[in-house]
């Protein structure tokens, strides 16, 4: 079987983190398996799927996330200054209570366990491992038209007690999920000036870190990429 590579570019460049423009419909339950099901099929270390998924439909539950969001939302914003408080303060940067479907994604990090192949001199593999499976998860709701946040500005202990997660489980993603109005062409945090796309060719190195490639064909296949995605 081909694969479509246009379709997949065309897909993760046009994948969003939403946080606002969420609409109330209902996420039918074949889709939401499309999307479980694609996360599902992600590469893990040691083929340990160290996953689960949380759907936190509960409102009590909901408001004590953003509850959480909000409390932890001030002490982050204490740590920027001046013009960059202001841009902080504006932003919008969850959205727990429009999105129709909040899930927490955990990783079991005893899993197939002590000894995982793969995972014996790297430990956190299993979070990465996870973190690919968010990331299936995400593109797979930009093909379905929904669109997902990641929801970071949580205390991971807030989210282990909230949850009642055994000890070896850890949060690793709160994601809000739903249809939309509509995506941001490009990165919202880009949009309201907090940050830049940085140039790629300045972070491909060769050999040693800091080194520029010499490799002039790669150089010039970069530039034309960047010129192309700025059309
Ligand atoms: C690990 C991780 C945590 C994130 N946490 C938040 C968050 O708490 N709030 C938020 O608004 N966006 C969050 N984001 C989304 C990023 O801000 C977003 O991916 C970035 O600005 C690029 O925009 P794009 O995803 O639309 O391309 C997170 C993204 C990742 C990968």
């Amino acid at each position: 079987m081909t694969i479509d590579a246009n379709a997949f570019y065309r897909l993760v460049a046009s994948r969003r983190d939403v946080r606002g423009e969420y609409l109330p419909d209902p996420v039918p339950a074949d889709v939401l398996a499309r999307l479980l099901g694609a996360a599902h099929r992600a590469p893990s270390v040691g083929y340990s799927q160290p996953w689960n998924f949380i759907l936190v439909n509960n409102a009590e539950k909901r408001r004590a996330v953003f509850r959480e969001f909000e409390a932890s939302r001030r002490r982050e914003a204490e740590q920027f200054d001046g013009e960059r408080r202001t841009r902080y303060d504006r932003l919008k940067l969850e959205g727990i209570m429009t999105a129709p479907v909040n899930l927490l994604v955990t990783c079991d990090r005893s899993r197939f366990g002590p000894a995982v192949l793969g995972r014996t001199q790297q430990p956190d593999t299993d979070i990465y491992s996870t973190v690919c499976a968010i990331q299936n998860l995400w593109l797979a709701a930009r093909c379905e038209g929904l669109g997902l946040g990641w929801v970071s500005i949580l205390r991971p202990a807030s989210l282990k007690a909230l949850f009642d997660l055994p000890e070896p489980v850890e949060p690793i993603a709160y994601l809000c999920l739903g249809y939309v109005s509509h995506f941001y062409p490009t990165p919202e945090l880009e949009q309201r000036g907090w940050n830049r796309r940085l140039p790629l060719a300045e972070l491909v190195f060769q050999d040693d870190w800091g080194e520029q490639t010499t490799d002039v064909a790669l150089v010039q296949a970069i530039d034309d990429l960047s010129q192309k995605a700025a059309e």
